[in-house]
């Protein structure tokens, strides 16, 4: 399949500069010029907050799992730079349309939730096509929205990779870097499948992945992405 463009995907925001997963990230993503941004989601008390981590000490200065907390505790914790975790309904807020949102789906039971969610914000005027939802877990990917983009997730090649995309309806296939090679990329795009990889963080693996065909890499360094503009 001819593709148009290569997309520069913040992954987790410009995670290299700042907090991952943190609106300060999103914001510095959006302006080095991410047409995407990246971020996980887990739900807690019925909210989708934005953290990568089952666990919440790497990144936060709290400490325990994500899923046992109150939101009141998760919303009290320093996420870096003296940012807090987001909801997802925050970042989808700050983002006002400057860029597309890749939501992954990263903890339990969060494809209905992440649904309830989206369905109101199109409902007041945001566009399906602003949106992908992705997740390793591809049960938990056949239960999200329809109507939005499916990007499904592998981390290692199997043997029905397209045969799982399919059962999905995936827009996307999302490759971990080391599975990336010339072949896959073909046969995704024969079948009609945008192809993203993660996390490609030097520019010469990028413009690799370019040559190769690929429709867009996951990055923490959007500085690095090489632009076509002069
Ligand atoms: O969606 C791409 C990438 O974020 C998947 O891996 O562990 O960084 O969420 P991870
Ligand atoms: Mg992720």
């Amino acid at each position: 399949m001819p593709k148009d463009d290569f997309i520069c995907i913040g992954h987790r925001g410009a995670s290299g500069h700042a907090p991952e997963n943190t609106l300060k990230a999103f914001e510095l993503a959006i302006k080095l010029g991410c047409q995407w941004i990246e971020l996980d989601v887990y739900v807690v008390e019925g909210e989708l907050l934005v953290i990568h981590d089952e666990k919440l000490n790497r990144t936060t200065n709290g400490s325990g799992l994500v899923e046992a907390q109150t939101v009141e505790y998760l919303r009290s914790l320093d996420a870096g730079d003296g940012e807090k975790i987001p909801l997802l309904s925050e970042v989808i807020k700050r983002v006002a349309h400057r860029c597309k949102i890749n939501i992954e789906l990263k903890g339990t039971h969060t494809a209905e939730p992440v649904n309830a969610l989206l369905k109101d914000f199109i409902s007041k005027g945001w566009r399906e096509d602003e949106f992908m939802i992705s997740s390793f877990n591809h049960e938990e990917l056949a239960a999200s929205s329809p109507d939005i983009k499916r990007g499904a997730l592998f981390h290692k090649q199997i043997a029905n990779m397209f045969e799982r995309a399919a059962d999905l309806n995936a827009y996307a296939v999302n490759l971990s870097q080391k599975i990336a090679h010339t072949e896959i990329v073909a046969q995704a795009h024969e079948r009609g499948y945008q192809v993203f990889v993660y996390t490609v963080n030097t520019r010469d693996e990028m413009l690799v992945l370019k040559k190769m065909g690929v429709d867009g890499v996951f990055t923490n360094f959007p500085d690095l992405f090489p632009s076509d503009k002069p």
